[in-house]
């Protein structure tokens, strides 16, 4: 399948714990488009007290990587830029003001918890960004406790306007049989609604859309992957 889309991932060098250099982003856009992505979304962590880059050089690292793109002959991939954002009580704040962005431009934010947060902390943090207009995607639905043990909890978020993002390694299976049931089970209930690859490195973590896309496919159908793959991820860009 060509065209795909991933919307979270850590190409962008030098900025967080993913690519370590332009080389190592070439190589990492290289795959996804061996894989069949042509757009992708840069979502570079930012977290108090552990990844806090500057955005200038966040959006410095961006044109770089976009102008090298031209020069590999990649000219049809479009990358965009965002933010995976870790929850915190400033983060409304921290996207009004510009200091940390949204999702390609757009008013989706994609926001990450930590493993043990409580539920209500999660509801009340989900909330606040709907209220203020934005619209939440929560980062790897299948990794926190609160969403991995209670699927209504989760549905509840959909239903107040989260949308929910898992990882692409989790639905080949290659997280663990727990947590691929877990998507599965998403899936077949209808709610999922984005998957991104969370790809971090060359040689650990590496970008696999195109072996979950199979995957997809054989389990829910070629309609339900576009849907996953193309058609949600194109409301975010636009394009
Ligand atoms: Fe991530």
């Amino acid at each position: 399948m060509k065209g795909l889309y991933d919307i979270h991932c850590h190409i962008l060098p030098g900025v967080d714990d993913g690519a370590r250099n332009m080389e190592e982003a070439l190589w990492m856009l290289n795959k996804e488009y061996k894989d069949g992505v042509r757009h992708v979304i840069l979502t570079p962590h930012f977290r108090y007290e552990m990844f806090e880059p500057h955005m200038n050089i966040v959006t410095r690292g961006f044109m770089q990587l976009r102008r090298e793109i031209v020069n590999i002959g990649q000219g049809d991939m479009q990358i965009y830029l965002g933010c995976e954002l870790h929850s915190s009580m400033d983060m409304v704040e921290c996207l009004k003001k510009g200091r940390r962005l949204t999702m390609a431009g757009s008013r989706y934010v994609l926001v990450e918890f930590s493993n043990n947060d409580e539920k209500s902390y999660i509801e009340e943090r989900i909330r606040s960004l709907l209220m203020y207009g934005f619209i939440p995607i929560i980062a790897h639905a299948e990794r926190y406790s609160a969403t991995r043990n209670d699927v209504r909890f989760l549905s509840e978020l959909r239903e107040a306007g989260a949308y929910i993002q898992i990882n692409a390694d989790t639905i080949s299976g290659h997280s663990g049989f727990g947590a691929k049931m877990y998507a599965k089970k998403l899936m077949k209930q209808g709610l999922l609604d984005f998957v991104g690859s969370d790809g971090h490195r060359q040689n650990e973590r590496i970008p696999e859309i195109g072996r979950c896309v199979e995957k997809v496919e054989k389990t829910m159908g070629t309609e339900y992957a576009k849907k996953i793959f193309i058609k949600n991820p194109r409301k975010i860009t636009g394009r």
